[in-house]
């Protein structure tokens, strides 16, 4: 039962052609910092280094936010100042994969 369940749930974003939206919508004022911490560390926990990602060099954080992943839910509402910010912020605490 829990196996069809997953199944669906599955069949149906993939269906959607991508993952469902976050309408997270930052404060007026929120830095980068501060919506990570409302937005993604539920998800994205720094590791001991407080490093949360190790990124590829053609990651593009921008894209990733606004569109989502397979799995990563996407955040249509994270625009302009608030968007650029939240990616120095994300850039400045990941490692760079060789
Ligand atoms: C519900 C869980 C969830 C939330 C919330 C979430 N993510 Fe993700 N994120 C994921 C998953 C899962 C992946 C792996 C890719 C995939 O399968 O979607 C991912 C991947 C990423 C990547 C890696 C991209 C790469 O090229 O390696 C970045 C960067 C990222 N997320 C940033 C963010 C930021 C910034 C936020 C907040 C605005 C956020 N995520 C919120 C689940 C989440």
């Amino acid at each position: 039962m829990k196996y069809s369940l997953l199944l669906t749930v599955g069949a149906a974003s993939l269906l959607a052609g991508c993952s469902k939206n976050d309408d997270f919508t930052p404060a007026v004022g929120m830095d980068g910092e501060a919506i990570f911490r409302a937005a993604c560390i539920e998800c994205h926990q720094p590791d001991d280094e407080g490093y949360y990602f190790e990124l590829s060099r053609t990651a593009d954080i921008g894209k990733t936010v606004r569109g989502g992943g397979l799995m990563m839910p996407a955040f249509p509402n994270i625009q302009g100042e608030a968007l650029r910010s939240l990616t120095d912020y994300v850039m400045a605490h990941s490692r760079m994969a060789e």
